[in-house]
């Protein structure tokens, strides 16, 4: 087992009874994700997706990524939300927060377009100088606004540095038909990938659209599959007493209807900092809808120990947690000091990771003392098969869970709304009555 799931930190928090309870809903839950019967089943590619992949589409991804190891010095990956998030999780997962900074033979990695800020841009273009680029792009539908803004800029710097030869250096995720990166793969000749359509962005990551730029960071994305497969294998059942997948989307809905309607996801390694990103994503795409929904929240231990820790501790009871225990043992121990100065000396010996599980238990006990409900997640393990398995059993809590709030969880209706009042205040032909209507109620404020 690549994580080991523990209900036994929720102590009164939930009753035997409470889960006896809702076995049964959770279970009808399970039946109609598998049984592709519930709201958005026209989008559950991913189940089945580390058993059923197709093998030949991975090996030239494996290629593609070789050949952009040995073509540039950086590589740049275009896309937003679940476009971005999920490759740059399993980055850090795999490589820690300084990947780039690392003595390798794989390009260094940069991520734009998941942003409007051109100081960031201008970071990004600063660090190209002088180096070899490729680039991919990746926008499932092809149309978005950020990642199209980013992938001008950077399409046109390549052009600019390579003249016909920045072609070659140009791999493009998008949907096999449809959308504006679409036609100028059949123009251009761009080598590309397909986003299924039966695969939403936020479930993507071990699709082209992740494992591409997991590839270029010399990750053995077989393995991540193989993990993701384990883990479907693993989860598969209906069995309600030894299935953890369904035993965590009931937890939730359990402390949600009691009240607890924000869940922070608190791991303590800030290599899973991103992992919580993608897991937010996730879970707030998914079930934030209808007025409904566990607001996903994160924390990285014991950083934010000393910041929002307080508030866990002391502040408004409307929390659970989740904990994502990464207990890695790497053998690096604390100095001994002869004078003692610090006083530090009854950890001389002692690895740190030592330190990190005695904070980890502290921490969960102060937080439950608190009135905080604790799930835990031990991962022992930071490989690429323990990253898939971890996405696959978030992926498919989270479809469960969905169900369970009565939810679709595979449609994000929600992000539509910033998007036409951006056009709109942007002269977007199409949009002139809402420039209208949003022009005249701003003046309104003034
Ligand atoms: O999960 C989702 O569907 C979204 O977060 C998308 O991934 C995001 O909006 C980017 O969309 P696209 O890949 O079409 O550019």
């Amino acid at each position: 087992m690549a994580i080991k799931f523990t209900e036994k930190y929720l102590g009164s928090f939930i009753r035997p009874e409470e889960m006896s309870a809702i076995r049964e809903e959770t279970v009808a839950a399970s039946r109609t994700l598998t049984g592709r019967t519930g709201a958005g089943s026209d989008f559950l590619g991913w189940l089945d997706l580390p058993a059923t992949y197709d093998k030949k589409e991975v090996a030239r991804i494996a290629a593609a990524a070789e050949k952009i190891k040995k073509t540039c010095d950086v590589f740049i990956v275009i896309g937003i939300g679940g476009s971005y998030l999920g490759a740059r999780a399993a980055i850090e997962f795999l490589h820690g927060n300084y990947y780039n900074n690392k003595k390798k033979d794989t390009p260094d990695i940069y991520f734009v377009g998941k942003d409007i800020s051109s100081s960031h841009l201008q970071d990004i273009l600063s660090v190209c100088e002088g180096k070899d680029i490729c680039l991919n792009v990746i926008s499932k539908s092809g149309t978005t606004t950020e990642p199209a803004i980013a992938f001008r800029i950077f399409r046109d710097l390549l052009v600019k540095k390579y003249g016909d030869g920045a072609k070659d250096r140009i791999f493009v995720t998008t949907d096999k038909a449809r959308g504006a990166l679409r036609t100028q793969v059949n123009e251009i000749g761009y080598e590309s990938f397909v986003v299924d359509d039966d695969i939403g962005g936020r479930y993507s990551v071990l699709s082209a659209v992740g494992l591409l730029p997991i590839a270029v960071s010399g990750a053995d994305i077989n393995a991540m599959l193989e993990g993701a497969a384990k883990a479907r294998a693993d989860f598969a059942g209906e069995d309600f007493e030894h299935n953890d997948c369904l035993r965590y989307a009931a937890l939730r809905n359990i402390l949600y209807r009691k009240g607890k309607s924000v869940e922070i996801l608190a791991v303590n390694d800030p290599a899973l900092t991103l992992t919580c990103e993608w897991w937010k994503q996730l879970f707030g795409e998914s079930e934030g809808k209808d007025g409904k929904g566990i607001y996903p929240s994160s924390a990285t231990y014991s950083t934010d120990l000393h910041s929002i820790g307080q508030f866990i501790q002391q502040g408004e009871r409307v929390m659970f947690e989740t904990v994502l225990n990464v207990n890695c043992e790497d053998g690096f121990t604390i100095p001994t000091d002869p004078q003692n100065a610090d006083g530090l000396n009854f950890l001389a010996g002692k690895s740190v990771n030592t330190v990190n599980q005695k904070a980890f238990m502290g921490t969960v006990m102060a937080h439950t003392d608190g009135g905080v409900p604790n799930i835990v997640i031990e991962l022992n393990g930071r490989t690429e098969a323990d990253f898939g398995y971890l996405v696959y059993f978030f992926e498919k809590a989270c479809g469960v869970s969905g169900y369970l709030l009565g939810v679709n969880p595979f449609d994000q209706p929600g992000v539509e709304a910033y998007k036409k009042n951006m056009f709109a205040l942007l002269n977007k032909p199409g949009y002139e009555d809402k420039k209208a209507e949003l022009e005249a109620r701003i003046a309104k404020l003034d």
